[in-house]
């Protein structure tokens, strides 16, 4: 059997770092709302100039040095992403230039916050469908860029960043028998579409248009579905809550990773928690989390790690991997 094991990640954080006292001096919050809200205490912001592309090719190069890999190895890159560069074509094509990859296939997905999970799920068939043997998936936003910043309840809450993660096609005869990725679950429900979306894009207003949310509405559905999706993701792979080495969620505030944390009764330090220092970085937010919970060291190989994710659409998923 065929399993998409993972080779590296990577990921990057654009340098200026925005705190919550900051954003305080420029609008009516304060560090005290926003902490005890969401748990967020600062975030990256995108300078003027570095687009989407930048930041998923530097994450990218990480994971290409971390898996000891180069371009040209690469078959695929899945770019997720709510905040591409342009209309079209693909970011993902910019990133494949980029890196001086010259031949494969590089395209975008576009599920929100949940684009980490839907790339690797999508990158997933494709490996083990022989389409392709090596697969870079990235989750890339720039939603400094589509936020109202006049609109304290939804700007206070984001920020920009990338991340990357490098499969490659495995037999599972071989060494690596129990590693990769062991069960995918994707869901959408469009009616909730009024919930989460941006108010412009091409066809309806030939505008970018900027976030709108209500966001105790989304907040119910997170905490729900989550611990709904992540209980598929297990059953799927034959696996319980109890097997999760790492939960890595999507990292939107810390309220809902709690409530998901505790509704599957997994104890607070089996999940992995950025948000307070990336705020939430929509389709990065999963990879940037991994790249730290890998980078000190608490994700080892063998570890079974469930990702989850839900953002607008309403469009949400699970991943349970075997790293
Ligand atoms: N600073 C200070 N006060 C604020 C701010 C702010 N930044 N934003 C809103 N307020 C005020 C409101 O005006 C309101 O004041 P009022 O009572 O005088 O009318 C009060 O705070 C309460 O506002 P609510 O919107 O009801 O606050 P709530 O407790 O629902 O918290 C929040 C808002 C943090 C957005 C919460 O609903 C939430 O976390 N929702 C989940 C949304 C989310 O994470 N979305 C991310 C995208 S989707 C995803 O990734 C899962």
């Amino acid at each position: 059997m065929i399993r998409s094991v993972v080779q590296g990640c990577g990921a990057y954080l654009p340098e200026r770092v925005v705190t919550n006292a900051e954003l305080a001096q420029r609008m009516e919050t304060s560090d005290e709302w926003i902490q005890q809200r969401t748990g967020i205490r600062q975030r990256h912001i995108a300078a003027d100039g570095e687009f989407t592309s930048h930041l998923a090719t530097k994450a990218a190069d990480a994971a290409l040095k971390r898996a000891g890999m180069a371009a040209a190895d690469l078959d695929l890159i899945v770019l997720a992403t709510a905040t591409p560069d342009e209309t079209f074509p693909a970011t993902a094509t910019r990133v494949q230039a980029e890196l001086g990859m010259t031949r494969g296939a590089a395209f975008d997905v576009q599920a929100v916050c949940a684009g980490f999970v839907y790339g690797v799920s999508v990158a997933d068939s494709l490996l083990k469908n022989g389409i392709a043997g090596t697969a870079l998936v990235i989750g890339a936003e720039t939603f400094s860029r589509i936020l109202d910043w006049e609109d304290r309840g939804t700007c206070v809450l984001f920020g920009d960043g990338a991340g990357a993660m490098i499969l490659k096609a495995e037999d599972g005869q071989g060494t690596s028998a129990d590693r990769g990725i062991l069960a995918n679950v994707i869901h959408s429900d469009g009616r909730q579409h009024d919930i989460l979306y941006v108010d412009g894009g091409p066809s309806s207003t030939q505008s970018t248009g900027l976030l709108r949310m209500e966001g105790k509405e989304v907040f119910k559905h997170a905490v729900v579905n989550m611990a709904q999706v992540v209980g598929e993701v297990l059953g799927k792979a034959g696996l319980a809550a109890g097997d999760i080495d790492w939960l890595v969620p999507h990292q939107a505030n810390k309220r809902i990773i709690d409530g998901t944390g505790r509704k599957l009764g997994l104890p607070a330090e089996r999940v992995v928690v950025t948000v307070d220092r990336h705020a939430n970085t929509s389709a990065a937010s999963i990879p940037l989390a991994l790249d730290v919970a890998v980078g000190d060291g608490r994700i080892k190989r063998g570890d079974v790690v469930v990702v989850e994710g839900i953002g607008g659409g309403l469009a949400w998923g699970a991943s349970a991997i075997r790293w």
